[in-house]
Protein backbone atom coordinates (compact mmCIF):
# COMPACT_ATOMS: atom_id res chain seq x y z
CA UNK A 1 0.00 0.00 0.00
CA UNK A 2 1.11 3.33 -1.37
CA UNK A 3 -0.76 6.08 -0.56
CA UNK A 4 -2.83 6.91 2.84
CA UNK A 5 -4.94 4.20 4.38
CA UNK A 6 -7.81 4.06 6.39
CA UNK A 7 -9.38 1.14 8.09
CA UNK A 8 -13.33 1.10 9.15
CA UNK A 9 -13.74 -1.13 11.01
CA UNK A 10 -16.73 -2.58 13.75
CA UNK A 11 -19.06 -2.55 10.44
CA UNK A 12 -22.63 -3.77 12.29
CA UNK A 13 -23.62 -4.54 8.54
CA UNK A 14 -21.98 -4.45 5.28
CA UNK A 15 -23.68 -4.35 1.94
CA UNK A 16 -20.59 -4.98 -0.46
CA UNK A 17 -23.38 -6.06 -3.52
CA UNK A 18 -20.46 -8.54 -4.26
CA UNK A 19 -22.10 -12.26 -4.26
CA UNK A 20 -18.27 -13.65 -4.19
CA UNK A 21 -18.68 -12.33 -0.33
CA UNK A 22 -22.14 -14.90 0.05
CA UNK A 23 -24.64 -13.06 1.93
CA UNK A 24 -27.29 -13.10 -0.91
CA UNK A 25 -27.16 -10.47 -3.82
CA UNK A 26 -25.92 -7.67 -1.48
CA UNK A 27 -23.19 -9.51 -0.65
CA UNK A 28 -23.71 -8.93 2.87
CA UNK A 29 -20.86 -9.21 6.16
CA UNK A 30 -21.76 -9.02 9.49
CA UNK A 31 -19.08 -7.79 11.69
CA UNK A 32 -17.24 -6.27 8.90
CA UNK A 33 -13.99 -4.11 8.25
CA UNK A 34 -12.90 -2.23 4.96
CA UNK A 35 -9.75 -0.67 4.09
CA UNK A 36 -9.21 2.56 1.71
CA UNK A 37 -5.90 3.26 0.31
CA UNK A 38 -6.22 6.39 -1.49
CA UNK A 39 -9.57 6.78 -3.49
CA UNK A 40 -9.90 2.98 -3.62
CA UNK A 41 -11.04 0.08 -1.61
CA UNK A 42 -8.27 -2.07 -0.61
CA UNK A 43 -9.37 -5.03 1.84
CA UNK A 44 -12.47 -6.03 2.82
CA UNK A 45 -13.21 -8.91 5.46
CA UNK A 46 -13.99 -9.71 9.27
CA UNK A 47 -13.19 -7.05 11.27
CA UNK A 48 -10.76 -9.78 13.25
CA UNK A 49 -8.92 -10.14 10.72
CA UNK A 50 -8.18 -6.62 9.70
CA UNK A 51 -4.78 -5.47 8.59
CA UNK A 52 -3.17 -2.32 9.92
CA UNK A 53 -3.25 1.19 8.40
CA UNK A 54 -2.36 4.74 9.11
CA UNK A 55 -5.74 6.05 10.27
CA UNK A 56 -9.03 4.18 12.01
CA UNK A 57 -12.49 4.53 12.01
CA UNK A 58 -14.84 2.91 14.40
CA UNK A 59 -18.00 2.08 13.12
CA UNK A 60 -19.58 1.60 16.31
CA UNK A 61 -21.87 -1.69 15.02
CA UNK A 62 -23.67 0.95 12.06
CA UNK A 63 -24.75 -0.40 8.61
CA UNK A 64 -22.05 0.44 5.70
CA UNK A 65 -23.14 0.61 1.97
CA UNK A 66 -21.73 1.89 -1.36
CA UNK A 67 -22.55 5.16 -1.58
CA UNK A 68 -25.58 5.64 -4.32
CA UNK A 69 -25.53 5.92 -7.77
CA UNK A 70 -28.18 8.08 -9.33
CA UNK A 71 -28.17 7.68 -12.45
CA UNK A 72 -30.81 10.08 -13.16
CA UNK A 73 -31.05 13.80 -12.50
CA UNK A 74 -31.72 17.15 -14.66
CA UNK A 75 -29.12 19.85 -12.36
CA UNK A 76 -28.60 22.23 -14.61
CA UNK A 77 -31.69 24.76 -14.58
CA UNK A 78 -32.64 28.21 -12.97
CA UNK A 79 -35.95 29.14 -11.33
CA UNK A 80 -38.41 26.77 -9.58
CA UNK A 81 -41.79 25.51 -10.22
CA UNK A 82 -43.72 25.71 -6.91
CA UNK A 83 -46.70 27.35 -8.46
CA UNK A 84 -46.93 24.11 -10.75
CA UNK A 85 -46.69 21.90 -8.18
CA UNK A 86 -49.09 23.20 -6.12
CA UNK A 87 -51.26 23.52 -8.61
CA UNK A 88 -50.94 19.81 -9.36
CA UNK A 89 -51.37 18.81 -5.86
CA UNK A 90 -54.98 20.81 -6.27
CA UNK A 91 -56.06 18.81 -8.82
CA UNK A 92 -54.22 19.70 -12.07
CA UNK A 93 -52.40 17.15 -14.28
CA UNK A 94 -48.92 17.23 -14.92
CA UNK A 95 -47.72 17.59 -19.10
CA UNK A 96 -44.84 17.76 -20.54
CA UNK A 97 -45.06 21.16 -21.04
CA UNK A 98 -43.78 22.86 -18.16
CA UNK A 99 -40.63 22.12 -19.02
CA UNK A 100 -40.95 25.43 -20.90
CA UNK A 101 -40.81 27.68 -17.51
CA UNK A 102 -37.92 26.16 -16.87
CA UNK A 103 -36.50 26.66 -19.89
CA UNK A 104 -37.26 30.51 -20.26
CA UNK A 105 -35.42 30.81 -16.42
CA UNK A 106 -32.42 28.73 -17.58
CA UNK A 107 -31.82 30.70 -20.78
CA UNK A 108 -31.97 33.93 -19.13
CA UNK A 109 -29.54 32.32 -16.06
CA UNK A 110 -25.70 33.11 -16.24
CA UNK A 111 -23.06 30.99 -16.34
CA UNK A 112 -22.65 31.41 -12.86
CA UNK A 113 -25.79 30.91 -11.42
CA UNK A 114 -26.48 27.68 -13.52
CA UNK A 115 -22.68 26.44 -11.68
CA UNK A 116 -23.83 27.50 -8.31
CA UNK A 117 -27.40 26.13 -8.53
CA UNK A 118 -25.56 22.32 -9.60
CA UNK A 119 -23.39 22.81 -7.60
CA UNK A 120 -25.50 22.97 -4.74
CA UNK A 121 -27.36 20.32 -5.88
CA UNK A 122 -24.35 17.55 -6.19
CA UNK A 123 -23.63 18.82 -2.56
CA UNK A 124 -26.80 18.40 -1.66
CA UNK A 125 -27.07 15.01 -2.98
CA UNK A 126 -23.74 13.92 -1.30
CA UNK A 127 -25.02 14.98 2.05
CA UNK A 128 -27.45 12.21 1.90
CA UNK A 129 -25.46 9.67 0.35
CA UNK A 130 -25.02 9.87 -2.98
CA UNK A 131 -21.40 9.85 -4.80
CA UNK A 132 -22.26 9.18 -8.75
CA UNK A 133 -24.83 11.51 -10.20
CA UNK A 134 -25.81 11.57 -13.87
CA UNK A 135 -26.53 15.23 -15.23
CA UNK A 136 -28.73 15.52 -18.34
CA UNK A 137 -28.99 19.34 -20.46
CA UNK A 138 -32.22 20.05 -21.55
CA UNK A 139 -33.43 23.31 -20.04
CA UNK A 140 -31.69 25.38 -22.74
CA UNK A 141 -32.95 23.86 -26.14
CA UNK A 142 -30.70 26.33 -28.40
CA UNK A 143 -27.24 24.83 -29.85
CA UNK A 144 -25.43 27.74 -27.10
CA UNK A 145 -27.50 26.88 -23.92
CA UNK A 146 -27.40 23.03 -24.56
CA UNK A 147 -23.41 23.25 -25.10
CA UNK A 148 -23.31 25.78 -21.56
CA UNK A 149 -25.62 23.14 -19.51
CA UNK A 150 -23.41 20.62 -20.39
CA UNK A 151 -19.88 22.30 -20.66
CA UNK A 152 -21.23 23.36 -16.83
CA UNK A 153 -21.92 19.37 -15.79
CA UNK A 154 -19.09 18.35 -16.96
CA UNK A 155 -16.77 20.06 -14.20
CA UNK A 156 -18.95 18.35 -11.54
CA UNK A 157 -19.58 14.80 -13.02
CA UNK A 158 -18.18 12.55 -15.73
CA UNK A 159 -21.75 11.09 -16.39
CA UNK A 160 -23.32 13.94 -18.86
CA UNK A 161 -26.62 13.75 -20.68
CA UNK A 162 -27.43 15.27 -24.11
CA UNK A 163 -30.96 15.99 -23.96
CA UNK A 164 -31.01 18.81 -26.78
CA UNK A 165 -34.45 16.39 -27.25
CA UNK A 166 -36.18 17.64 -23.76
CA UNK A 167 -39.69 19.07 -25.84
CA UNK A 168 -39.41 21.16 -29.01
CA UNK A 169 -37.89 24.66 -28.26
CA UNK A 170 -40.72 27.38 -28.37
CA UNK A 171 -39.10 28.56 -31.22
CA UNK A 172 -39.47 25.38 -33.36
CA UNK A 173 -43.69 24.94 -31.90
CA UNK A 174 -44.46 25.14 -35.79
CA UNK A 175 -41.77 22.96 -37.11
CA UNK A 176 -40.89 19.89 -34.89
CA UNK A 177 -38.74 18.15 -37.75
CA UNK A 178 -36.58 22.00 -38.34
CA UNK A 179 -36.09 21.00 -34.27
CA UNK A 180 -34.98 17.59 -35.04
CA UNK A 181 -32.68 18.61 -37.66
CA UNK A 182 -30.93 21.07 -35.28
CA UNK A 183 -30.79 18.33 -32.41
CA UNK A 184 -29.41 16.11 -34.63
CA UNK A 185 -26.89 18.22 -36.66
CA UNK A 186 -25.41 22.13 -34.98
CA UNK A 187 -26.82 21.37 -31.65
CA UNK A 188 -24.87 17.51 -31.21
CA UNK A 189 -21.96 19.16 -32.76
CA UNK A 190 -21.61 21.59 -29.90
CA UNK A 191 -22.55 19.69 -27.32
CA UNK A 192 -21.08 16.01 -27.77
CA UNK A 193 -17.53 16.66 -26.72
CA UNK A 194 -18.98 17.32 -23.20
CA UNK A 195 -21.45 14.72 -23.20
CA UNK A 196 -20.97 11.15 -22.85
CA UNK A 197 -24.67 10.01 -23.23
CA UNK A 198 -27.59 11.40 -25.40
CA UNK A 199 -31.00 10.89 -24.44
CA UNK A 200 -34.40 11.84 -25.91
CA UNK A 201 -37.86 12.18 -24.05
CA UNK A 202 -39.78 9.80 -26.38
CA UNK A 203 -43.49 10.71 -25.06
CA UNK A 204 -46.59 12.79 -26.19
CA UNK A 205 -46.03 16.23 -26.02
CA UNK A 206 -42.05 15.70 -27.41
CA UNK A 207 -40.84 13.42 -29.20
CA UNK A 208 -42.21 10.33 -31.32
CA UNK A 209 -40.94 6.90 -31.69
CA UNK A 210 -39.59 7.78 -35.39
CA UNK A 211 -38.06 11.23 -34.08
CA UNK A 212 -36.64 9.52 -31.07
CA UNK A 213 -34.72 7.14 -33.67
CA UNK A 214 -32.98 9.79 -35.15
CA UNK A 215 -32.21 11.79 -32.32
CA UNK A 216 -30.71 8.73 -30.59
CA UNK A 217 -28.72 7.04 -33.72
CA UNK A 218 -27.51 10.52 -34.64
CA UNK A 219 -25.92 10.76 -30.82
CA UNK A 220 -24.79 7.00 -31.78
CA UNK A 221 -22.87 8.44 -34.84
CA UNK A 222 -20.97 11.07 -32.71
CA UNK A 223 -19.72 8.29 -30.35
CA UNK A 224 -22.40 8.47 -27.52
CA UNK A 225 -24.00 5.92 -25.80
CA UNK A 226 -28.14 6.01 -25.61
CA UNK A 227 -30.30 6.05 -22.54
CA UNK A 228 -33.89 7.02 -23.24
CA UNK A 229 -37.03 8.72 -21.16
CA UNK A 230 -39.33 6.11 -22.27
CA UNK A 231 -43.12 5.25 -21.49
CA UNK A 232 -43.70 8.02 -18.20
CA UNK A 233 -46.75 9.35 -19.16
CA UNK A 234 -48.20 6.77 -21.55
CA UNK A 235 -47.60 3.59 -23.16
CA UNK A 236 -45.08 3.89 -26.61
CA UNK A 237 -42.53 3.19 -28.28
CA UNK A 238 -39.90 4.31 -26.36
CA UNK A 239 -38.40 0.98 -24.38
CA UNK A 240 -38.75 -1.28 -27.52
CA UNK A 241 -36.60 1.26 -29.41
CA UNK A 242 -34.14 1.56 -26.27
CA UNK A 243 -33.68 -1.88 -26.18
CA UNK A 244 -33.53 -2.01 -30.32
CA UNK A 245 -30.63 0.63 -29.90
CA UNK A 246 -28.87 -1.40 -27.29
CA UNK A 247 -29.54 1.99 -24.76
CA UNK A 248 -27.69 1.76 -21.40
CA UNK A 249 -31.27 2.42 -19.84
CA UNK A 250 -34.91 2.87 -20.41
CA UNK A 251 -35.73 5.65 -17.47
CA UNK A 252 -39.40 5.70 -16.06
CA UNK A 253 -41.06 2.77 -17.15
CA UNK A 254 -44.36 3.59 -15.55
CA UNK A 255 -46.58 2.52 -18.74
CA UNK A 256 -45.35 -1.30 -19.72
CA UNK A 257 -47.27 -3.87 -22.15
CA UNK A 258 -46.01 -7.45 -21.30
CA UNK A 259 -44.10 -6.70 -24.56
CA UNK A 260 -41.92 -4.12 -23.35
CA UNK A 261 -41.30 -6.24 -20.17
CA UNK A 262 -40.07 -9.09 -21.95
CA UNK A 263 -37.72 -7.09 -23.69
CA UNK A 264 -36.37 -5.21 -21.16
CA UNK A 265 -35.97 -8.62 -19.92
CA UNK A 266 -34.41 -10.04 -22.45
CA UNK A 267 -31.44 -7.42 -23.28
CA UNK A 268 -28.72 -5.91 -21.12
CA UNK A 269 -30.91 -2.23 -20.83
CA UNK A 270 -31.45 -1.59 -17.27
CA UNK A 271 -35.15 -0.55 -16.59
CA UNK A 272 -34.62 2.56 -14.14
CA UNK A 273 -37.29 3.55 -12.30
CA UNK A 274 -37.91 6.99 -10.72
CA UNK A 275 -40.53 7.15 -7.67
CA UNK A 276 -40.02 10.46 -7.17
CA UNK A 277 -41.69 11.41 -10.60
CA UNK A 278 -44.87 9.35 -9.75
CA UNK A 279 -44.80 10.89 -6.51
CA UNK A 280 -44.53 14.33 -7.58
CA UNK A 281 -46.99 13.87 -10.29
CA UNK A 282 -48.99 11.86 -8.10
CA UNK A 283 -49.12 9.28 -10.72
CA UNK A 284 -49.65 5.67 -10.16
CA UNK A 285 -46.40 3.75 -9.88
CA UNK A 286 -44.46 1.40 -12.09
CA UNK A 287 -44.19 -2.16 -10.88
CA UNK A 288 -40.64 -2.83 -9.59
CA UNK A 289 -42.27 -6.64 -9.10
CA UNK A 290 -43.48 -7.13 -12.23
CA UNK A 291 -40.33 -5.92 -14.09
CA UNK A 292 -37.67 -8.10 -11.49
CA UNK A 293 -39.72 -11.02 -11.60
CA UNK A 294 -39.19 -11.03 -15.69
CA UNK A 295 -35.30 -11.03 -15.24
CA UNK A 296 -35.11 -7.35 -15.98
CA UNK A 297 -31.95 -5.19 -14.21
CA UNK A 298 -33.72 -2.64 -12.03
CA UNK A 299 -32.39 0.68 -11.52
CA UNK A 300 -33.77 3.28 -9.27
CA UNK A 301 -33.12 6.98 -9.50
CA UNK A 302 -34.13 10.69 -8.39
CA UNK A 303 -34.69 12.03 -11.85
CA UNK A 304 -33.94 15.38 -9.55
CA UNK A 305 -35.58 18.53 -12.06
CA UNK A 306 -37.65 21.24 -10.81
CA UNK A 307 -40.87 20.21 -12.70
CA UNK A 308 -41.71 16.52 -12.23
CA UNK A 309 -39.45 15.12 -9.42
CA UNK A 310 -37.72 18.03 -6.98
CA UNK A 311 -36.13 15.49 -4.72
CA UNK A 312 -32.48 14.46 -4.58
CA UNK A 313 -32.83 11.63 -1.86
CA UNK A 314 -32.09 8.38 -3.25
CA UNK A 315 -33.29 7.09 0.48
CA UNK A 316 -36.43 8.78 0.18
CA UNK A 317 -36.80 6.62 -3.31
CA UNK A 318 -36.34 3.46 -2.17
CA UNK A 319 -39.12 4.04 0.52
CA UNK A 320 -41.45 4.76 -1.87
CA UNK A 321 -40.23 1.12 -3.79
CA UNK A 322 -40.39 -0.94 -1.14
CA UNK A 323 -43.60 0.48 -0.22
CA UNK A 324 -45.52 0.86 -3.23
CA UNK A 325 -43.82 -1.08 -6.08
CA UNK A 326 -43.13 -3.78 -4.91
CA UNK A 327 -39.86 -4.27 -4.00
CA UNK A 328 -38.03 -6.11 -1.16
CA UNK A 329 -35.32 -3.53 0.94
CA UNK A 330 -32.81 -5.39 -0.41
CA UNK A 331 -33.54 -5.44 -3.97
CA UNK A 332 -34.65 -1.01 -3.13
CA UNK A 333 -30.68 -1.24 -2.11
CA UNK A 334 -29.56 -2.91 -5.10
CA UNK A 335 -31.03 -1.06 -6.99
CA UNK A 336 -29.94 2.82 -5.88
CA UNK A 337 -26.23 1.39 -5.91
CA UNK A 338 -25.48 -1.88 -8.18
CA UNK A 339 -28.32 -1.14 -10.39
CA UNK A 340 -27.57 2.51 -11.05
CA UNK A 341 -23.68 1.72 -11.73
CA UNK A 342 -25.11 -0.51 -14.58
CA UNK A 343 -27.55 1.86 -16.37
CA UNK A 344 -24.21 4.19 -16.04
CA UNK A 345 -22.10 1.11 -17.41
CA UNK A 346 -19.82 1.75 -14.58
CA UNK A 347 -18.14 -0.99 -12.84
CA UNK A 348 -16.17 1.00 -10.75
CA UNK A 349 -18.58 2.33 -8.63
CA UNK A 350 -21.90 0.75 -6.89
CA UNK A 351 -20.09 -2.10 -4.58
CA UNK A 352 -18.05 -2.76 -2.11
CA UNK A 353 -14.95 -4.84 -3.32
CA UNK A 354 -11.36 -4.75 -3.61
CA UNK A 355 -10.08 -2.03 -6.92
CA UNK A 356 -13.38 -0.63 -6.12
CA UNK A 357 -13.82 3.50 -6.01
CA UNK A 358 -13.83 4.12 -2.05
CA UNK A 359 -17.47 5.41 -2.33
CA UNK A 360 -19.06 4.88 1.26
CA UNK A 361 -22.09 5.43 2.98
CA UNK A 362 -22.24 4.67 6.63
CA UNK A 363 -25.55 4.91 8.19
CA UNK A 364 -26.89 6.24 11.54
CA UNK A 365 -28.77 2.68 11.72
CA UNK A 366 -27.66 -0.69 12.42
CA UNK A 367 -28.68 -2.23 8.93
CA UNK A 368 -29.82 -1.01 5.05
CA UNK A 369 -33.21 -1.90 5.64
CA UNK A 370 -33.78 0.93 7.87
CA UNK A 371 -33.31 3.04 4.34
CA UNK A 372 -37.09 2.07 4.06
CA UNK A 373 -37.94 1.40 7.52
CA UNK A 374 -37.14 4.84 8.84
CA UNK A 375 -38.64 6.81 6.28
CA UNK A 376 -37.65 10.46 5.88
CA UNK A 377 -35.19 10.15 8.67
CA UNK A 378 -31.67 11.32 7.97
CA UNK A 379 -29.74 8.82 8.59
CA UNK A 380 -26.02 9.65 6.84
CA UNK A 381 -23.22 9.37 9.38
CA UNK A 382 -20.31 9.84 7.15
CA UNK A 383 -19.71 9.79 3.41
CA UNK A 384 -16.62 8.91 1.68
CA UNK A 385 -16.25 9.84 -1.81
CA UNK A 386 -13.23 8.48 -4.01
CA UNK A 387 -11.28 7.84 -0.54
CA UNK A 388 -11.68 11.09 0.86
CA UNK A 389 -14.14 11.51 4.17
CA UNK A 390 -16.74 13.98 2.57
CA UNK A 391 -19.57 13.96 4.97
O1 LIG B 1 -37.82 13.05 -16.33
N1 LIG B 1 -39.81 13.52 -18.44
C1 LIG B 1 -39.09 14.42 -18.87
N2 LIG B 1 -38.27 15.16 -18.15
C2 LIG B 1 -38.38 15.26 -16.75
C3 LIG B 1 -39.38 16.29 -16.36
C4 LIG B 1 -38.87 17.63 -16.61
C5 LIG B 1 -39.73 18.76 -16.16
O2 LIG B 1 -40.96 18.65 -15.94
O3 LIG B 1 -39.12 19.84 -16.07
C6 LIG B 1 -38.66 13.92 -16.13
O4 LIG B 1 -39.66 13.71 -15.45
FE1 LIG C 1 -35.96 12.74 -16.34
Amino acid sequence: MSSKTTLITGIGSLVTNDPGQGGGPLGLLADAAVVIDGDRVAWVGPTGRAPAADERFEAEGRALLPGFVDSHAHLVFAGDRTAEFNARMSGQSYTAGGIRTTVAATRAASDAELEANLAGFVREALRQGTTTIECKSGYGLTVEDEARALRIAARHTPETTYLGAHIVAPEYAEDPAGYVELVTGEMLDACAPHARWVDVFCEKGAFDGDQARAVLTAGIEKGLTPRVHANQLTYGPGVQLAVELGAASADHCTHLTDEDVAALAGSATVATLLPGAEFSTRAEYPSGRRLLDAGAVVALSTDCNPGSSFTSSMAFCIAVAVREMGMTPDEAVWAATAGGAHALRRTDVGTVAVGARADLLLLDAPSHVHLAYRPGVPLTAAVWRAGVREV
